[in-house]
């Protein structure tokens, strides 16, 4: 059977991260605090923060360093809209500038394309404060301010960029989002709000990409994956494409027809949260059409159809945890697929599962696609001959190239693979342990150590696929 030799002359290997993950510094030259900065450092005592993370912020030289040896053409990584403009909107901290212009000079030296998201989680936390972030349009206001300096200031040298990263995971995790609300009809209203302010954002920054910058991409990094029935019941299936279409594709389908899906505008009117919008919008975000997608793939789900019924009332959330009320009739389940292995922390492992996601997005909208993360979170261990033995790091990436060779194959544009991450650093929600890296930074959680970096054998065997371009795998 033919796999790889099929990845085209320009296909572009990378590597991942984002700024409150790896940067640290998180108060230095100016720097504001970031809701990403305030959600990490609550939990502070029990798991490492964003304070240092992987110092990359001090390391940059030695890291990008490390990324030449590994043999990557693009770095996929997020500027810290805080490091730009602390309070989220007003003064330019000319030292976040400097910072940004160094680590891209520095990739460009060796030839490493920089791909550059805008916002990766990490709201300036004055905008909070001051706005109740994007409860309030005012904070639409400023992001377009932000990527317009960003564009300014970089897009000379940048080309791809990512207005919003995983904007259809984000909101629906309070904390990110700053919402409080117990009050579950109270909490999905202002999330409606918010979900729909930043799409205004990204599509006034897509306009803005296009109107400032010669030949510059834009286009949203979206938590991609897709849901498989548990049966072949027909409530089943359809319970597991609303959970698909209800969390990623109405979401898509905004950021390239600039309107709601009529399941999606259903949805918000028989919940009665239609969020407010102004008659200038429509042209707004008819506008602001993505140039390319994105993709952002760990993993896909198993779901069953639960009707609503008194123990399950729609529309309660202490009942949807992962699940999605998709009409009034009821809700789609999360269940175990039982055909595929889980990883330790339990995300099930499934390439074919990224064969699917990228033909159906690519038949869908016809754009290019670009993979921005795929990766596998593991406890690694240091042995003490300072090696790092990731070979089920090796199997999850080798198994999910072949599934981009093969979708290339089905005629699916997909312009490049930069998996997740670089190099070790803060999970989202899980601290240090759990790592993602070809390079293994020397911390543990509550012990910095010295933040050694060391290569693991991911790190030499991806080098050997992105030297023979995929051949060997
Ligand atoms: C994506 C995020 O959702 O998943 C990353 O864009 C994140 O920021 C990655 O780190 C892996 O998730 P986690 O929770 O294991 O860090």
């Amino acid at each position: 059977m033919k796999t790889t030799e099929q990845f085209p002359k320009n296909f572009l290997w990378g590597a991942s991260s984002s700024a409150f993950q790896i940067e640290g510094g998180w108060e230095e030259d100016g720097k504001g605090m970031t809701v990403a900065d305030y959600n990490s450092v609550k939990r502070s005592g029990r798991q490492a923060d964003s304070k240092v993370a992987s110092d990359f912020y001090h390391h940059w030289r030695e890291d990008i360093a490390l990324m030449k040896e590994l043999g990557i053409q693009i770095y996929r990584f997020s500027i810290a809209w805080a490091r730009i403009l602390p309070d989220g909107e007003g003064r330019i901290n000319q030292a976040g500038i400097d910072f940004y212009n160094k680590v891209i000079d520095g990739l460009l030296e060796y030839n490493i394309q920089p791909v550059v998201t805008l916002y990766h989680f990490d709201l300036p936390y004055a905008l909070v404060e001051k706005y109740n972030g994007w409860a309030d349009r005012r904070c639409v206001d400023a992001f377009e301010r932000y990527a317009k300096v960003c564009f300014s200031e970089f897009g000379d040298r940048v080309k791809y960029w990512q207005a919003i990263n995983e904007q259809n995971l984000m909101i629906r995790v309070d904390e990110r989002m700053n919402i409080k609300e117990s009050d579950a009809w109270r909490a999905d209203k202002l999330r409606a709000q918010m979900d729909y302010h930043m799409f205004l954002a990204h599509a006034l920054a897509t306009k803005a990409c296009h109107d400032i910058g010669k030949g510059m991409k834009i286009g949203p990094a979206v938590s991609s994956t897709c849901t498989y029935p548990l049966t072949n019941k027909p409530e089943d299936v359809w319970a597991a494409r609303m959970n698909d279409y209800m969390k990623t594709v109405y979401c898509l389908d905004m950021h390239y027809y600039g309107k709601y899906p009529g399941y999606y505008m259903r949805y918000l009117k028989e919940r009665d949260i239609v969020p407010a919008m102004q008659d200038s919008d429509k042209e707004i975000l008819k506008a602001g059409r993505m140039d390319y997608i994105a993709v952002n793939y760990y993993r896909t789900l198993c779901a069953s159809y639960l009707p609503a019924d008194e123990g399950h009332p729609v529309g309660m959330r202490e009942f949807r945890g992962n699940e999605v009320d998709f009409d009034q009739y009821g809700y789609c389940r999360d269940e175990k697929n039982t055909n595929l292995k889980a990883s330790e922390y339990g995300a099930q492992i499934d390439p074919m599962g990224l064969r699917i996601v990228l033909n159906d997005y690519y038949s869908r909208y016809q754009l290019p696609l670009l993979i921005t993360e795929n990766g596998l979170g593991a406890a690694d261990v240091l042995t003490e001959e300072e090696k790092i033995h990731d070979y089920y790091r090796i199997d999850y990436l080798r198994t999910h190239i072949k599934a981009c060779a093969l979708a290339i194959e089905d005629g699916v544009e997909l312009m490049g693979y930069s998996p997740w991450s670089f190099m070790d650093l803060l999970s989202s929600h899980q601290g240090f342990a759990k790592r993602y890296g070809f390079v293994y930074v020397n911390r543990e959680d509550m012990d910095q150590k010295d933040l050694r970096r060391i290569k693991k054998d991911s790190f030499f065997w991806y080098q050997n696929v992105i030297r023979t371009n995929g051949e060997k795998l």
